[in-house]
């Protein structure tokens, strides 16, 4: 769990609440010391466990040994300060040596505390940014690419991954776990619909959503500790490391039926709240999306910080991915629009590298509708009998069913290489 660690005087109470009520309007985790306590093992830990640091700057600030000591281990820490001033304080020479160079915001500023919360959410997305593998497109490698390029970015360059499958069809929880098992968490609501919507994890005595097609539940709920709604991937025996799925089904198709545009709009906000709550347990967040435009796209785009279209090298796929691209134009605001990056996926020794070479070469980027060319990864995945998918076997743990650690065979190192390869250059831009 990770949070914003507010370091404050004693005396500015009530600036505290008020941050810490706008913070928890935007749902950004907080922490900060009791008022009547100085434990400084758990200050320190705390710190230890921050994104970010919010500096209370005041007269009292100024001499507390507490916030000294906070921004001391805040620095030796490299952890990012933000320092906000709420009074006329002077500032003494650690604070000018330490606290001013990082010092932009005041609570004089129209709209100070605000600026405020969107400069620590811009560091609470930088945590973990948020992916959205899709393109309009079926069949092009979405689920593939969702389960083995970041079950090998798990592996290879570590990190907590939450996978969450946003397509009704459910394929990628279906890569990892029996129906049985599927329909099962499904049916208890632990699964992707208790992002959308009060479901039976969040009170015994609602009545599934997934149950009631015709209506929608707009009753704001609390998010339920993590290990309540993810099934973890890794589990006994495995390698290590943390790769969760939030599983899917079928039943969230119901929002493309639904009309009341009211109410799909408060469902998509309470699917954004969870996922920014979430992104406290993690460092990357991937979705796995549907072919199709509907209400789920909508969302997934609003959530994601970056789009990755898998495109096989030919002229379909390249009209899905110029689709895509409209998309974005159309239904998301400027200044909230996610990156795109494009990913070859599929491609073949033989005559189909000519069409990846034009693409790279910008051939393509009028008939897409925008520079292709830019936004392609230079790794690609390769066409590969070992990437078809297969059934999980009986008995088998979901990481088994992971390239990175399970399989034999002839090229499966080269693939596993590339697996990582991708996984390494997405990661150098997510963190650009
Ligand atoms: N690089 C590859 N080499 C060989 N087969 C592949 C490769 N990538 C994907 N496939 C196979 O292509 C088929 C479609 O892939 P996948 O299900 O990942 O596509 P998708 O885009 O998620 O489809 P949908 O739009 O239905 O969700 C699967 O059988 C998969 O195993
Ligand atoms: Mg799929």
């Amino acid at each position: 769990m990770s949070h914003v660690y507010i370091s404050h005087s004693s005396d500015d109470l009530d600036a505290l609440l008020e941050i810490h009520e706008s913070l928890r309007m935007a749902a950004i985790p907080d922490w900060y010391a009791p008022n009547d306590k100085d434990d400084r093992a758990a200050a320190d830990q705390a710190i230890d466990d921050a994104f970010a640091m919010i500096v209370l700057v005041s007269a009292s600030s100024v001499r507390s040994k507490t916030v000294r000591a906070d921004v001391t281990r805040a620095k030796a820490r490299n952890l990012r300060l933000i320092p906000f001033q709420i009074d006329k304080a002077r500032l003494n020479g650690f604070f000018k040596h330490e606290v001013q160079p990082h010092l932009r915001l005041s609570s004089t500023m129209p709209d100070g505390t605000r600026q405020l919360v969107a400069e620590v959410q811009a560091a609470y997305k930088r945590k973990c940014p948020v992916l959205a593998v899709m393109n309009l497109k079926g069949g092009v490698g979405k689920t593939t690419i969702s389960s083995q390029v970041f079950g090998a970015w798990q592996s290879a360059l570590g990190g907590r991954v939450l996978l969450v499958d946003l397509d009704p069809q459910y394929n990628l929880t279906q890569a990892f776990f029996d129906m049985e098992y599927a329909d099962a968490s499904a049916a208890a609501d632990r699964s992707v619909i208790s992002l959308f919507e009060r479901s039976r994890l969040h009170a015994r005595d609602v009545v599934s959503p997934g149950e009631r097609w015709l209506s929608l539940s707009t009753e704001p709920f609390a998010a339920v500790p993590r290990a309540e709604l993810v099934h973890d991937l890794m589990g006994e025996d495995s390698p290590g490391g943390r790769l969760d799925l939030i599983s899917g089904q079928f039943e969230i198709s119901k929002y493309a039926f639904a009309s009341d545009a009211a109410a799909l709009d408060k469902v998509k906000s309470q699917f954004l709240r969870m996922i920014d709550h979430y992104r406290s347990d993690y460092d990357l967040i991937v979705f796995d999306t549907n072919p199709n435009a509907t209400f789920l796209t909508r969302c997934a785009l609003e959530a994601a910080d970056r789009v990755l279209a898998p495109m096989h090298p030919d002229i379909y796929s390249l009209r899905g991915v110029r689709l895509l691209n409209h998309v974005i134009e159309e239904q998301v605001e400027a200044g909230k629009r996610p990156a795109l990056s494009v990913l070859f996926n599929a491609v073949g020794r033989s005559e189909q590298s000519t069409f990846e070479a034009d693409a790279r070469n910008g051939a393509y980027d009028a008939k897409a509708g925008f520079a292709l060319s830019k936004a392609l990864l230079k790794s690609a995945l390769p066409r590969s009998g070992h990437l078809v998918v297969k059934a999980p076997k009986e008995g088998e743990p979901p990481w088994k069913q992971l390239l990175i650690h399970s399989g034999r065979g002839g090229g499966l190192k080269a693939i596993r290489e590339s697996l990582k390869t991708i996984g390494m250059e997405l990661k150098a831009l997510v963190e650009a």
